[in-house]
C-alpha cells in the first residue's frame, strides 16, 4: 500500500469542503474540483514549517539565505537547466502577481490575450485591470488541445501580452517543443510579452516533458515572465507565494522594479523556507507521487472509455486534473451540472467556467487516494446507467 493510498480526513477549513454547499448547493458529494489534493504536504516541508512557526517572536524575517540557489538546483537536478539567481523574485503568489504583471507591462484599453478554455482568473484579472480579454479557441484533437495558429497570429498582432499556461489547465496540456517555439517566434515578432504561468510543471509525469519558457531560442531573447510555485506538486497552496523567473534584463529590471517600489513581493520567510525544503528535500516524494498520478489518470481513462462511452477525456500528460468531454450527452450545462452533482453525487468543476469551448465538459481532479477515486467511478457509472434512457434517446 502506498502512502498516498491513507484517506486523510479534511475539515471545514478547507474550501475543497467548506464551500461545497455554496458551490454544489448540497453537501452531498464526493468533492473532487478545487486544485489541491488529498494527500499530507511532504514530511520534510511540514517539519520545516513546524520549525519556522516555533520561533517565539513571529516578526519581519530576513530572506531564506538558501531559497534562491534551491531553485536553481531544482531546474538542474529536474529539468538540467542553470539558471542565474539573479533572474528570480520570490512573488506573494501567482494570480496576484500576474494581475501586477499586467499592471506593469501594459496600458489601460490595450488588447490581452488568452487561449480559452483556460484557467478562470484570467480572463477576470484582464477585465478588472481595464484591458481588453482577446480569446483564441484551442482546439480538440484526440485527447489534447492544439492551437488554431491561423487565428492565434491574427489576434496576437492587436495584443500586447500573452497569458499562457504551460502545462495547461483545464487540459494537462504538456505543450510541445514546436509549438512553444512558434509561439515564442510569433509573440516575439509582434512585440508581445508572454506570461508563461508554468506552476503545474513538477507535475508532468513522464515521459512528457515540461519545457520552461525561458529556455526557448534564446537569441531572440524573448519578453517572458515565467512563474512557477511549490503550491501544485507540493500541496502547500495554504501558505501562498510564488518565484517569477525573468531571463530578459529590460523586461527584469521594469518589472522587479515595480514590484519592489509596491512592496508587493517583501519576503515571507514561512514560504521560503518550505521553497527550500520542497526543492532539496522532497526528490523522493515527487517521484512517487508521480507515479502514483499516472495510475490515477490510467485508471480514470479505462473506467471513463469502459462505463461511459459518450464522455471522452482530455488530458495531455501534466497535473492531476483532466476535462472530461461530456458534449455527446446532448445536456446543456446546467442539466450536466445537476447530472454529476445530483445523479452521481459528485462536485466537480463546470468546464464552463473555463469560458467558450469549456461547455459541455467538466474537470475532474484526480489527486486522491485510489479508494476515492474508485467510488468517484462507480458513482459515475451507476448514475450514467440509471440515465440511459435519456443519453439514447
Ligand atoms: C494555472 C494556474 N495558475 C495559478 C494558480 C494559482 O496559483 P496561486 O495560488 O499561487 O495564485 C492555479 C491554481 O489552481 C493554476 O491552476
Amino acid at each position: 500500500m502506498s502512502g498516498f493510498d491513507r484517506v486523510i480526513t479534511r475539515d471545514r477549513r478547507s474550501r475543497k469542503y467548506g464551500q461545497l454547499k455554496a458551490m454544489f448547493g448540497t453537501e452531498d458529494v464526493l468533492p473532487m474540483w478545487i486544485a489541491d489534493m488529498e494527500f499530507t504536504t511532504p514530511e520534510p516541508i511540514l517539519n520545516t514549517l513546524r520549525e519556522v512557526v516555533s520561533q517565539p517572536v513571529q516578526g519581519y524575517n530576513m530572506e531564506h539565505p538558501q531559497w534562491r540557489q534551491s531553485v536553481c538546483g531544482w531546474y538542474k537536478k529536474r529539468y538540467d537547466i542553470s539558471i542565474d539567481e539573479a533572474w528570480l523574485h520570490f512573488v506573494p503568489g501567482v494570480i496576484k502577481t500576474i494581475v501586477l504583471s499586467i499592471m506593469a507591462l501594459t496600458e489601460k484599453g490595450d488588447n490581452i490575450l488568452t487561449c480559452t478554455p483556460i484557467y478562470d482568473p484570467y480572463p477576470n484579472l484582464v477585465k478588472t485591470s481595464g484591458r481588453n480579454l482577446v480569446q483564441t479557441r484551442l482546439v480538440e484533437k484526440n485527447g489534447i488541445y492544439e492551437l488554431d495558429w491561423h487565428d492565434f497570429r491574427e489576434k496576437l498582432k492587436t495584443c500586447k501580452m500573452f497569458l499562457f499556461s504551460s502545462p495547461h489547465n483545464p487540459g494537462g496540456i504538456v505543450w510541445d517543443r514546436a509549438t512553444l517555439e512558434e509561439i515564442n517566434r510569433c509573440c516575439h515578432e509582434a512585440d508581445v510579452i508572454v506570461v508563461s504561468d508554468e506552476v503545474h510543471c513538477d507535475l508532468t509525469l513522464p515521459p512528457e516533458q515540461h519545457i520552461p519558457f525561458f529556455t526557448l531560442n534564446a537569441s531572440l531573447n524573448s519578453k517572458s515572465i515565467v512563474f512557477t510555485s511549490i503550491s501544485k506538486a507540493f500541496n502547500t497552496p495554504a501558505i501562498q507565494g510564488g518565484i517569477a523567473l525573468i531571463k530578459n534584463d529590460a523586461l527584469r529590471n521594469k518589472f522587479y522594479h515595480f514590484l519592489d517600489n509596491c512592496y508587493l513581493a517583501e519576503t515571507n520567510s514561512i514560504q521560503q523556507a518550505a521553497i527550500y525544503s520542497a526543492y532539496t528535500d522532497c526528490d523522493n516524494w515527487i517521484e512517487k507521487l508521480l507515479t502514483y498520478l499516472s495510475a490515477n489518470v490510467a485508471y480514470v481513462k479505462q473506467e471513463i472509455e469502459k462505463n461511459c462511452p459518450l464522455i471522452s477525456m482530455i488530458y495531455g500528460g501534466a497535473s492531476y486534473l483532466v476535462f472530461l468531454n461530456a458534449q455527446k450527452m446532448g445536456l446543456n450545462d446546467e442539466q450536466l451540472m445537476s447530472f454529476f452533482v445530483h445523479n452521481a453525487k459528485l462536485g466537480l468543476s463546470p468546464g464552463i467556467q473555463y469560458g467558450p469551448g469549456g461547455e459541455g465538459h467538466m474537470r475532474l481532479n484526480i489527486a486522491c487516494p485510489r479508494s476515492q477515486l474508485a467510488e468517484s467511478m462507480k458513482r459515475l457509472k451507476v448514475a450514467y446507467e440509471s440515465c440511459g434512457f435519456l443519453l439514447h434517446k
